[in-house]
């Protein structure tokens, strides 16, 4: 039996996550948050001396190391009652530690790595063996769920992503430079989007739509009418 694929793609501050969230809690589907796998093989490989702060090219060498490491962790999703899914490595919860910059410039760095895309495949594509799928990353739609029911590429612009990370960095008290979020975030598309192995791109049949100057109901709103053309069922439908 197979359970419907709704695959979100696109760069980070686009409002992929809450909107994934908010869908994932509306249809009852399990949410894959693939950028959190990408991050956590970024942190360990930092920890393993694998990947420097500053050095940008990784030698083959490298790239057998940190694909190794990945195969090695013992990865467990956690659905929970809100619609989240808590990821646990080797014991341990990470949410909270892989969720800054600097693991975001790391994830983007071992996400250009060809190995370390192959050794999360399988492990991304089996998230919809049980349960509908809402699945939140650069290539769900273009490599890991090509035959996705719905794609969606959410995206806005670099400065209105800026803009809202800083605010969100801002109410947890947080010290936010704008000129430098700005600046990693541009290094971070300019990675994503030009690597040879599954660059972040829309599917050539994703619902594109730039964020950054909508509501975020709006957004949703959109999504849904989307999906519902579609043939997903929403369980407000008949209202
Ligand atoms: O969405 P995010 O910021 O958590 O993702 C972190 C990095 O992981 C991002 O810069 C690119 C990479 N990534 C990827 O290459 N493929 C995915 N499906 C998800 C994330």
């Amino acid at each position: 039996m197979s359970f419907p694929v709704i695959t979100v793609d696109g760069p980070s501050g686009a409002g992929k996550g809450t909107l994934c969230l908010r869908l994932a809690q509306a249809l009852g589907y399990r949410l894959l948050d693939s950028g959190a796998l990408y991050r956590i093989v970024g942190l360990q490989a930092y920890e393993a001396g694998l990947l420097s702060n500053t050095s940008t090219v990784l030698s083959a060498a490298d790239e057998d190391a940190i694909a190794r490491l990945t195969q090695c962790l013992r990865i467990e999703f956690l659905p929970q009652s809100s619609g989240r899914v808590d990821i646990v490595v080797n014991g341990h919860n990470v949410a909270a530690e892989i969720r800054n910059e600097q693991v975001g410039s790391y994830a983007s760095r071992v996400a250009a790595l060809p190995k370390v895309r192959a050794a999360l495949f399988d492990l991304q594509k089996n998230m919809a063996d049980e349960a509908g799928l809402i699945a939140d990353g650069r290539d769900m739609g273009t490599v890991v769920f090509p035959n996705a029911d719905a794609k969606v590429f959410l995206t806005a612009s670099a400065q209105a992503r800026a803009d809202r990370r800083v605010k969100q960095l801002q109410q947890t008290d947080v010290a936010a430079d704008y000129a430098s979020i700005l600046a990693s975030i541009q290094e971070r598309d300019a990675r994503d989007e030009t690597r040879e192995t599954a660059p972040s791109k829309p599917a050539a049949d994703a619902l594109v739509i730039d964020s950054s100057d909508m509501d975020v109901d709006i957004v949703y709103d959109e999504i849904k009418a989307f999906c519902q053309q579609k043939g997903i069922c929403f369980a407000d439908d008949s209202q």
